[in-house]
């Protein structure tokens, strides 16, 4: 039986590696804080769901609601693509819309971009 042994990691094998690692984060829930520490699989609202934070999300993550409003550190929120136009459209429905820190929590996803940041529920809807 010959058994091949690739010179390089596959894309895949690359991929699934980078992604094993933990990634910590921080929630604050009006001034309650909570821990979360997971590995890259999915968006951060259902990462911090996941991680027992209590985080309103009517729509159930559809981008329909804006509940799931999350203020990222400046640095942070500068890391990932501008939100589309509906999401946008939704933030700016809140009080506490900033621009350069606002998503929803929904549409981001959790992986290493944001490792150790403080994450801030807008708890205004
Ligand atoms: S859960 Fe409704 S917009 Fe994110």
């Amino acid at each position: 039986m010959r058994i091949e042994v690739p010179s390089k990691p596959e894309e895949g094998a690359q991929f699934m590696g980078s992604t094993a690692s933990k990634i910590a984060i921080t929630v604050d829930d009006a001034g309650q804080e909570a821990r979360v520490v997971a590995v890259a699989e999915d968006s951060l609202l259902k990462t911090m769901q996941g991680g027992g934070v209590a985080v309103a999300a009517v729509c159930g993550g559809c981008m329909n609601c804006g509940t799931c409003h999350v203020l990222l550190p400046v640095s942070v929120h500068a890391l990932f693509e501008a939100p589309c136009e509906t999401e946008t459209a939704l933030l700016e429905t809140s009080d506490l819309y900033d621009p350069g820190r606002s998503r929803l929590s929904c549409q981001i996803p959790f992986d290493h971009r944001l490792d150790g940041a403080r994450i801030i529920l807008a708890d205004d809807n």
